[in-house]
């Protein structure tokens, strides 16, 4: 029994897809399950505006933008491997949730356009692999399209994210003339040919270096130049490097073609990490083999509005899941049935029976479940909680009519309980007006959207006018209340005491007054 399990742990690899807005996720997204036949034609699984395929309308808001706030794993098996790919919302917005879901995964796929390179939400979400120590594998998109110079983006990467990049892959031509790549590791060359509409995997032929020579010309030499330089200048890739979190594999390639999808899939069965023992609150490693336990890390209300359920997606830490288990609540020592565990992306749904370490699986009807909680079989464990992140949005919430104050109490606590937001607050604000405090300011909307549908309550919102919160402690607090431009708070979740600065500028000049003050950065606030 627990060799399987060891087996099954072994062949799964369970990762997200960290890009700024527009980079090709949910190309990219498409065009892996297609490679790994989880769906039969490209543009089947992710819902955008114009695309056939699964929409996510849990709620009328995303519809209205047509956008997919939600979060959850696409599964498909590839080369004889378990994959699953955990869904990072998309938007330019952000929300908790995005950094939540990297707490699921063991190895990420940073997306970069190749005319920007480095934008500002993969370097977010980069620091947040970073601070997990989450092995990062980087994927330059849209090699068809004109771009930046290869060995320019490289240098871009090792300058704005400390890895040292180490191409597995090095294009044959850019700015519009993508032929093919040299695969470093495997010493051969392959000429892609597109399909029409790119709605199958693309015809990948070798290219021996005289036939390169005679078909390509002048692309070819250089970029063999190029990769030799990049060998004697000693990129090669490293696997204990890289998964140390020291240096980046890179490839190139085009999604929209399916140029380089395969190669990536190849890369992450060989190089990336599978599943290792989580290490409990005390530090001490959950081996695979135990009896199940798992970590919640996004708990998801109203995917369907006629239900009503609320869906703690919950990622398989050690043993076996079976449906139908009753396992244990580590935060409240409660059992906790699991007769409905599914599998979701987008709305599709299916029920799972079992699953091994690396799978993620939704449980639904799940309302006492939070982000962070740990559910096990067997011996007890409890994971760390999931850190929360530096938030750089505060609004006031207040309710609109006050005989529904008790249900607006009710329904802020739940926001914050799920996670939705933090909640600060302070003697002069009192409990009538609350600030709610988010990385993302469509997380109010939600707020918003939520109370007035679930608990029959419109709110008040009123932005204020800060950017940046810093820890505190009750010294430094008074003299912090003091200033202008400045304004402590107490967060309730953890009693901690949150500085909020209307900027970066204004917190650095109170800290020239004061030098002494305790002001500390906050997880993921890349700000120094
Ligand atoms: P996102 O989820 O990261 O936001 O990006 P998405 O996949 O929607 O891609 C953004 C745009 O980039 C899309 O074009 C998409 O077709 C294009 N794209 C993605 N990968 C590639 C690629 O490898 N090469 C080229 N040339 N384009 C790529 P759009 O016109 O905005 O949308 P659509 O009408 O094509 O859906």
């Amino acid at each position: 029994m627990s060799t399987a399990i060891a087996q099954e742990a072994a062949r799964r690899r369970t990762f997200a897809v960290i890009s700024h807005p527009d980079a090709g996720k949910s190309t990219m997204t498409e065009a892996l399950a297609l490679h790994a036949s989880a769906i039969t034609e490209a543009g089947a699984v992710h819902g955008k505006a114009g695309r056939r395929g699964v929409t996510s309308d849990w709620m009328d808001m995303e519809k209205a933008r047509g956008i997919s706030i939600t979060s959850a794993a696409l599964r498909f098996e590839y080369r004889g491997h378990m994959f699953n790919l955990v869904d990072t919302p998309g938007h330019a917005d952000f929300s908790e949730d995005t950094y939540r879901v990297l707490a699921a995964v063991d190895c990420a796929v940073m997306l970069l356009d190749a005319a920007k390179g480095m934008e500002p939400q993969t370097l977010k979400l980069f620091e947040v692999c970073r601070h997990r120590r989450i092995p990062v594998i980087t994927f330059v998109n849209k090699w068809d399209r004109p771009g930046r110079e290869a060995l320019e983006l490289l240098d871009e990467i090792q300058e704005k994210t400390g890895l040292k990049p180490t191409p597995i892959t090095w294009p044959i031509g850019t700015g519009g003339f993508f032929h093919g790549v040299i695969d470093r590791i495997a010493d051969r060359a392959v000429r892609y040919t597109r399909t029409p509409g790119g709605a199958t995997k693309a015809i990948e032929t070798e290219l021996t270096p005289e036939r390169a020579v005679a078909e390509i010309g002048e692309d070819w030499e250089r970029s063999r130049d190029e990769a030799d330089l990049l060998t004697a200048i000693g990129s090669d890739h490293d696997q204990k490097a890289f998964e140390s979190h020291e240096t980046t594999p890179v490839l190139f390639g085009a999604a929209l073609s399916n140029f380089g999808v395969g190669r990536l899939l190849d890369a992450m069965v060989d190089l990336a990490p599978p599943p290792a023992p989580r290490p409990d609150v005390k530090g001490d490693p959950r081996p695979l083999e135990e009896p199940f336990s798992g970590l919640v890390f996004k708990v998801q209300a109203n995917m369907d509005p006629s239900h009503r359920d609320r869906i703690a997606f919950v990622r398989v830490c050690s043993g076996r899941f079976e449906r139908g288990m009753v396992l244990t609540h580590a935060a409240t020592g409660r059992p906790f049935a699991t007769k409905y565990a599914q599998s979701v992306f987008g709305q599709e749904r299916a029920t799972i029976d079992e699953a091994y370490p690396g799978d993620v699986i939704g449980l639904v009807n799940a309302t006492a479940l939070r982000p962070g909680d740990t559910l096990y079989d067997g011996r007890a464990v409890e994971f760390p909680k999931i850190p929360s992140f530096a938030p750089e949005h505060f609004w006031t919430a207040r309710v609109r009519d006050s005989s529904r104050s008790k249900q607006f109490r009710k329904g802020i606590e739940q926001m914050e309980a799920e996670g939705v937001v933090q909640v600060l607050r302070s003697e002069i604000r009192g409990d009538q007006s609350p600030v709610l405090a988010a990385v993302g300011p469509m997380q109010f909307d939600v707020v918003k959207h939520r109370l007035a549908g679930e608990f029959n309550t419109e709110i008040a919102l009123d932005r204020l006018d800060f950017s940046l919160a810093r820890l505190t402690d009750a010294e430094s607090a008074p003299v912090l209340t003091r200033q202008r431009g400045v304004e402590v708070l107490t967060r309730t979740i953890d009693g901690a005491l949150l500085a909020l600065f209307t900027d970066e500028w204004r917190m650095r000049g109170v800290l020239r007054d004061h030098p002494d003050l305790v002001l500390e950065p906050l997880l993921a606030d890349t700000r120094a």
